[in-house]
C-alpha cells in the first residue's frame, strides 16, 4: 500500500467542529428543511444522516415527507410555502424524485438564496460565468477540499471525471475549470475511456459502476476521487476497484469515509452561510 488516504471523515469532523462553534455565537439556530417524496431507500437513509449530523450541528431541520404520489402542483405550493417562511433558511428536495415529477420544474422553484444544495440555475449558472453564486453544491464542494489536501495548486492539472450529473459531474467540472484545470468529462457514450483515463493527473469517478476503474485506467501517481457508493457481493465498495490500484496511486478516497462525510458537512455549511447571509439582507 503506498496511496496517501484521503480521511474525509476527518476533515468532516472538523469542519463539524467549526460550524458548532460558529453556531453557538447566532442569535437563533439556523433552519433547513429537507422534501423527500416517496419512499426510496438510499433517499431515506441519507435524509437521516443529514438530519443526524445537523442535529449534532446545532441546526434544526423540518422534514417534509410526501407520498409517492404526490402532485406537483402540491409539492410547488410546498416549496412556496418555504420559501416564504423566514424561519426557515436552507431547502433541499432529496433527488432522485418520482418519474411523474420535474425535477428542473421543482428545482427552479426554490429561491435562490435558500438553495443550498446549489442547484438552481442562478447558482449553477453564476458558477459556470465564474462568478460567485450564492451556494455550491455540496459533493463537488466537499471534493475540492479533499483534493486541495493532497495537491493545492490545481492550475494546469489534467483532470478527468467519470459521470456528468447534475449533482457531480457537471458542478465539480466548472469548479475544476475555474481553478485553471484541464477537464475531460466521460459519461456512457464515452469511446475509449482508459485513453482518457490514463492522461489524468487527478481522477473522479461518480458513475455509480462497482469497482469500475481498474489500475490499467491509470497512470502512476494519480490522485483518485471516488464518490460510488455501490454494494458488491454486500459489501460497500466504490466505482474504483480500492485493491487493484492502492499500490501505484498516489492518494485515494476510501469508500466509505471519503467523500460521503464530506457531502453532508458541506450541505450544513451552506446552510449555516444561508442563515448568514439572509440575516445579513434585513
Ligand atoms: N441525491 C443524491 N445526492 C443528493 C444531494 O446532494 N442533494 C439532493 N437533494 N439529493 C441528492
Amino acid at each position: 500500500m503506498t496511496a496517501k488516504i484521503i480521511d474525509g471523515k476527518q476533515i468532516a469532523t472538523q469542519i463539524y467542529a467549526e460550524l458548532k462553534s460558529k453556531i453557538s455565537t447566532l442569535p437563533t439556530s439556523p433552519k433547513l428543511a429537507i422534501i423527500l417524496v416517496g419512499d426510496d431507500d438510499s433517499s431515506r437513509i441519507y435524509v437521516r444522516n443529514k438530519q443526524k449530523f445537523a442535529a449534532e450541528t446545532g441546526i434544526v431541520t423540518e422534514l417534509f415527507h410526501l407520498p409517492a404520489n404526490t402532485a406537483e402542483q402540491d409539492l410547488l405550493q410546498l416549496i412556496d410555502k418555504c420559501n416564504q417562511d423566514t424561519a426557515v433558511n436552507g431547502i433541499i428536495v432529496q433527488l432522485p424524485l418520482p418519474e411523474h415529477l420535474n425535477t428542473h420544474r421543482i428545482i427552479n422553484r426554490i429561491s435562490p438564496l435558500k438553495d443550498v444544495d446549489g442547484f438552481h440555475p442562478y447558482n449553477t449558472g453564476m458558477l459556470q460565468n465564474n462568478e460567485k453564486p450564492y451556494f455550491i453544491a455540496a459533493t463537488p464542494l466537499g471534493i475540492m477540499t479533499l483534493i486541495k489536501t493532497v495537491t493545492p495548486e490545481l492550475s494546469g492539472k489534467n483532470v478527468v471525471i467519470i459521470g456528468a450529473s447534475l449533482i457531480v459531474g457537471r458542478p465539480l467540472a466548472t469548479l475544476l475549470l475555474n481553478q485553471e484545470c484541464t477537464v475531460t468529462v466521460t459519461h456512457i457514450h464515452t469511446q475509449n475511456i482508459k485513453e482518457l483515463t490514463r492522461k489524468a493527473d487527478i481522477l473522479v469517478a461518480a458513475c455509480g459502476v462497482a469497482k469500475l476503474v481498474k489500475n490499467d485506467w491509470l497512470k502512476p501517481n494519480t490522485i483518485l476521487i471516488d464518490v460510488g457508493i455501490n454494494r458488491d457481493n454486500g459489501k460497500l465498495c466504490g466505482d474504483i476497484d480500492f485493491d487493484d490500484v492502492k499500490e501505484d496511486a498516489a492518494a485515494i478516497t476510501p469508500v466509505p469515509g471519503g467523500v460521503g462525510p464530506m457531502t453532508v458537512a458541506m450541505l450544513l455549511q451552506n446552510t449555516v452561510d444561508a442563515y448568514i447571509l439572509q440575516r445579513s439582507a434585513l
